[in-house]
């Protein structure tokens, strides 16, 4: 073939000059054949998958003799004149909160809605908290935790949140006497209980014993738990003014400092103040 033909030499007629039949299966397979007098031809094939689609029949077995059917219709006509009476039927709902009877689903789910699926008010809740002896009418939202209302609402910031979720104790505040996490207590729940913050304990211009002591000995760094380790402090100080140091670390051991200073707070805290 002359030289000024090859480059206009046509793939299919390449192929066929050649007498090379290309088969097989691959998607898009390159071909790159050296021949013509050292040109390059590239011959590429594009062969479409086939792909095998198999469709599930769903098969209804009878429960008492095993036969197999094409629709629950047939198997429940099957049910009626092969075995009438032997397959038990339901014919009795149970309600799980009161245990009544119904005859039917859709009773019993009109009987759910009505009488166990009462929706809570959305409405914020007008209460009244006792925070360091002082009574606030407040209103709160339903979700409004006693941390939140405590620094947002009535400005006690000494109260700390840090994890907001019952891990650290830096919200730790006094419920009549007793430590608890603030962060965990709900504000409408906090109604008739005496709430005692790091602000109360001591009179505003003096610090109490207690901030004394944890002063004195260093028991401070960057001071974020603090407030919270004080008041777990004063709440086991309420029932054991001599604390041994196993008792104040059990009692302080709801609580996190990221500057790692539990040494120091244990000694502020044990043989009380
Ligand atoms: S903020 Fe309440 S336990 Fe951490
Ligand atoms: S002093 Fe900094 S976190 Fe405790």
């Amino acid at each position: 073939m002359p030289e000024n033909e090859i480059s206009q030499v046509s793939r299919r007629q390449f192929l066929k000059n050649a007498g090379i039949i290309v088969g097989g299966t691959a998607v898009g397979s390159s071909f790159i054949l050296s021949a013509c007098k050292d040109r390059e031809i590239e011959v590429t094939k594009e062969v479409t998958k086939t792909v095998q689609v198999t469709t599930v029949k769903a098969t209804f077995v009878c429960p008492v003799c095993s036969q197999e059917f094409d629709s629950i219709s047939a198997l429940a006509s099957h049910l009626d004149s092969a075995h009438p009476g032997e397959v038990e039927t339901i014919t009795k709902f149970v309600c799980p909160f009161d245990n009544t009877e119904f005859g039917s689903i859709s009773e019993l789910k009109t009987h759910i809605e009505s009488e166990h699926l009462v929706a809570e008010p959305l409405d914020p809740s007008i209460v009244t908290l006792n925070v360091n002896g002082v009574n606030y009418l407040l209103r709160v939202n339903n979700h409004e935790t006693l941390a939140w209302t405590l620094r947002e609402q009535l400005g006690l910031t000494g109260t700390k949140i840090g994890c907001d979720m019952g891990q650290c104790g830096a919200c730790t505040v006094l419920a009549d006497g007793v430590p608890i996490y603030a962060c965990l207590k709900l504000s409408r729940e906090a109604e008739g209980i005496q709430i005692e913050t790091v602000e109360g304990i001591s009179d505003g211009h003096e610090l109490s014993p207690l901030q004394s002591k944890f002063q004195k000995i260093d028991a401070v760094q960057c001071g974020y738990c603090t407030p919270g380790f004080l008041m777990a402090a004063k709440g086991l100080l309420n029932v054991k003014p001599n604390p041994t140091e196993d008792e104040v670390r059990l009692a302080l051991s709801g609580h996190i400092c990221s500057c790692g200073n539990f040494k120091k707070t244990i000694e502020a805290v044990k043989g009380g103040v």
